[in-house]
């Protein structure tokens, strides 16, 4: 059987963790899953060029070309719906979704976080933030995690988490590289894997 899982990523920045996904996918990192469509909620967003080097359909849904939250998720579902995706990653994707929206895919909708769950998380807490507050904190170990996405952010249950040591002179942005480097690039496509090797296995049964 060689059917995949279809996934679809949503990305708001950088999207080193869609290339992580990406380059995943051409070692067989990532086997049993397959990028079919890339999300961007900001047109200008790197990502997207990164999608299109690699041949993946992308898609730009504005906040601001939708009246509301409401039109704005209703636009991505019709997506995801239109070609027939069983997970949605969110990798970097700097907008919190409702609970209409993340009721509608339990358990899959995956999103990674960098830091350790459940220190330095929630509303407010992401991207550079989140390191910032590490360091203010003086915590002397941080981390990245990799969960499930629930109608609580950052909430739902944890698929992955690996940590990181901060060390006596790093800065906010170093921190943020390192724990890309050793914690959400391996951790995301290996969480990617698992859950689609579920969800074909499911299928199959
Ligand atoms: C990553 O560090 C990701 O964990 C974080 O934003 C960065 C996006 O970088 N996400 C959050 O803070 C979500 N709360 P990327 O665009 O290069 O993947």
């Amino acid at each position: 059987m060689n059917h995949k899982a279809r996934i679809a990523v949503l990305v708001s920045g950088g999207g080193t963790n869609l290339q992580a996904l990406i380059d995943a996918q051409q070692s067989g990192i990532v086997k049993s899953g397959e990028i079919i469509l890339v999300i961007s909620n900001n047109p200008s967003a790197f990502a997207l060029e990164r999608a299109a080097k690699a041949g993946i359909d992308t898609l730009i849904v504005s906040k601001k070309t939708f009246g509301s939250q409401e039109a704005f998720e209703q636009a991505i579902m019709d997506a995801l719906d239109q070609n027939g995706i069983d997970i949605i990653v969110l990798a970097g994707f700097m907008s919190i979704l409702s609970e209409r929206f993340t009721s509608a895919y339990p358990k899959r909708i995956i999103n990674v976080h960098p830091s350790l769950i459940p220190s330095f998380c929630g509303k407010g807490f992401y991207g550079l933030r989140v390191h910032e507050a590490a360091l203010e904190y003086g915590v002397k170990v941080t981390g990245a995690t990799v969960h499930f996405v629930n109608e609580v952010p950052d909430g739902g249950e944890i698929i992955l988490q690996k940590a990181v040591a901060i060390r006596e002179n790093d800065t906010p942005q170093t921190l943020q590289k390192r724990v890309m480097r050793l914690a959400e690039w391996k951790l995301l496509p290996a969480a990617v894997e698992k859950v689609s090797a579920d969800i074909v296995k499911q299928k199959g049964e």
